[in-house]
């Protein structure tokens, strides 16, 4: 469905257009405005010191969705599309060059190209790559530099949209094709789509290029089937609650029903690659975003819910460390070396463990061998291993590619794991430095998160920005994961 702008605005329209933005650029707040707003050849803003979480410069028709500048961990700075009424990003912009930060040397400027650039220096940080003459914001949060067609009707053509540039969240109506993903903010997890099927994938350093994938679904072609010559397929959160795979007709060739599926609910809905590695959709009602669906329903198949060497119980169990540690505390439970097990000298000592499992096994790569000791030596010799989980009844061996991550804990003691963790340095001492070096850092990290925990949560709500999508599953355990953001956030904040 393709939107057009309905008229054409007057000079005199924009004139008080940026008149209005220019008066509000020294306000905090990211109040709506409700007439329909352009950006013309010739604008420029640039982030004032005042401003404590965003700075609107353009507002769609509706007052629903605003551009603006938005501050990343205090004093960086992105553009960004924002859901006004929960301050929540849908688009982000600009933030991963990283280096730009919140100054009036910044600048957004329209000058037929769209883009944030450094005024006193010229460096361009971000650009929209295609040149049109004026700068929309629509009322579905679709950003669009549109040019003139040249048709008699004065009508415009899209030259470029931030709906083909997704960040980490699909908005209804917005086409995701085969040549797009979805990523989280720290780049871990992203989303994509097979040739059937869409995909989940976590990069933990070291595995294999694009990512283990850790879900998948599959399209079940129930109303129509994918054929060979058919081209790539897309996905798209439709009006009627659901998510969709299409190839090249109208008929989906999936249907992923949320849970307001037909239920006539006409709210806005979309579509979010969360920080922890699930997918959820959510819809607007009731002045907050209500999850309507979730892709990973229980908290041990995340990702890695407990950490690096965490152990993960399923049904509420919580975590803790695969290392004999009761006093698990938020953070990786093997914080030694960086898991490159290749690099030269680097050694490593085992740590075994029954009752294991990986948690989304059946997306790996396994072999079938006779015995554990078979097993476990093809890893032994092979620095890309990381470790292996051998099925004792199967014989099924899962060797492990990347840094050891969260593992399930099962009932099975026939399930055994052996894990590499490298060795500081290759000090022989290691085994006794293990238990008072963990101990120390668990003690230290316990004050500086009670201590920064406390500041990068008074800080967080001065920002203004707290009306980030919620919907716990309630599923993880809670202190854990509160006191692993706020640890996240006090390193934000003291990392500058
Ligand atoms: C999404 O794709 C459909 C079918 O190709 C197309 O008609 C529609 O205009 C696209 N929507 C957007 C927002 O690009
Ligand atoms: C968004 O704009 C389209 C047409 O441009 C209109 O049909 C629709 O009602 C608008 N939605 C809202 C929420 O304003
Ligand atoms: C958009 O604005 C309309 C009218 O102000 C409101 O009813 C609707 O809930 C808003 N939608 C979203 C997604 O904020
Ligand atoms: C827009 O600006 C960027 C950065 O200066 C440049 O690389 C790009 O070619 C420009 N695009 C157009 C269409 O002028
Ligand atoms: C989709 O592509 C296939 C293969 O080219 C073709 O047989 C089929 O008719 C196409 N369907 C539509 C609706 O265009
Ligand atoms: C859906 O809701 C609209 C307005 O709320 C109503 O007019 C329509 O009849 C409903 N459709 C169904 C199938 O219930
Ligand atoms: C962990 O410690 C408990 C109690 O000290 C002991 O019974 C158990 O065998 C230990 N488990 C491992 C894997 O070392
Ligand atoms: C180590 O394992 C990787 C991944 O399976 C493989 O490509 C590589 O050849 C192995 N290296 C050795 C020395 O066996
Ligand atoms: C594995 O299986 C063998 C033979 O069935 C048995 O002797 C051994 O104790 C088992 N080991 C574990 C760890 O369950
Ligand atoms: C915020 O800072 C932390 C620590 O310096 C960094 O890891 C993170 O990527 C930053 N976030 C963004 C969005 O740049």
């Amino acid at each position: 469905m393709q939107e057009r702008p309905t008229s054409v605005r007057t000079d005199a329209m924009i004139l008080v257009f940026v008149l209005a933005v220019l008066s509000r650029l020294a306000g905090t707040s990211s109040d709506s405005q409700s007439s329909q707003v352009v950006l013309t050849k010739g604008f420029s803003a640039s982030p004032s010191s005042r401003v404590d979480a965003f700075q609107p410069v353009l507002v769609d028709q509706s007052g629903n969705f605003s551009l603006g500048f938005l501050r990343v961990n205090r004093t960086g700075l992105a553009i960004a599309v924002l859901h006004v009424a929960s301050s929540q990003p849908v688009w982000t912009a600009g933030s991963a060059a990283g280096s730009q930060s919140w100054s009036d040397h910044v600048e957004i400027r329209f000058d037929g190209n769209l883009t944030l650039s450094d005024s006193s220096s010229g460096h361009v940080y971000w650009s929209a790559g295609e040149a049109g003459d004026r700068v929309v914001l629509l009322n579905n949060s679709n950003l669009q530099v549109q040019r003139l067609s040249g048709r008699s009707d004065g009508s415009y053509d899209v030259a470029w949209q931030s709906f083909d540039y997704p960040t980490d969240t699909l908005m209804e109506g917005q086409n995701f094709t085969s040549g797009m993903s979805l990523e989280t903010a720290d780049g871990l997890y992203s989303m994509r789509l097979g040739s059937d099927f869409i995909g989940l994938y976590a990069g933990f350093s070291g595995s294999n290029s694009g990512g283990q994938m850790y879900w998948q679904h599959k399209a079940l072609e129930a109303k129509a089937d994918i054929t060979a010559n058919g081209g790539p397929i897309y996905a798209r959160v439709e009006p009627d609650g659901y998510l969709a795979m299409y190839q090249n007709s109208t008929i989906p060739v999936d249907v992923e029903a949320f849970s307001t599926y037909h239920r006539n609910i006409s709210a806005f809905r979309l579509l979010r690659l969360e920080p922890d590695g699930n997918l959820k959709a959510y819809y607007w009602g009731d002045s907050s975003w209500k999850v309507d669906y979730q892709a990973i329903s229980e908290f041990c198949e995340l990702p890695s819910p407990c950490g690096s060497y965490g152990l993960c119980k399923p049904g509420g169990g919580g975590c803790s460390c695969l290392q004999n540690r009761t006093d698990h505390k938020p953070g990786p439970c093997a914080t030694l070396g960086s898991g490159n097990l290749c690099s030269g000298g680097s050694r490593f000592t085992v740590l075994r463990r029954n009752g294991v499992e990986l948690p989304y096994k059946q997306l790996m790569d396994y072999q079938t061998v006779s015995s554990l000791q078979d097993c476990e030596s093809a890893c032994a010799a092979n620095c890309t291993c990381h470790g292996t989980v051998y099925n004792n009844r199967s014989g099924f061996c899962y060797p492990i590619y990347y840094p050891v991550q969260t593992l399930l804990s099962v009932g099975d003691e026939a399930k055994v794991g052996y894990l590499k963790v490298s060795a500081p340095h290759g000090d022989g001492s290691y085994k006794v430095g293990v238990g008072v070096g963990a101990l120390m850092s668990v003690l230290v990290g316990a004050v500086v998160v009670g201590v920064f925990g406390l500041v990068g949560y008074r800080v967080w709500s001065r920002r203004g920005v707290t009306g980030y999508l919620g919907g716990d599953n309630g599923a993880s355990p809670g202190p854990y994961k509160d006191l692993a953001s706020a640890s996240f956030r006090s390193i934000e904040l003291t990392g500058k």
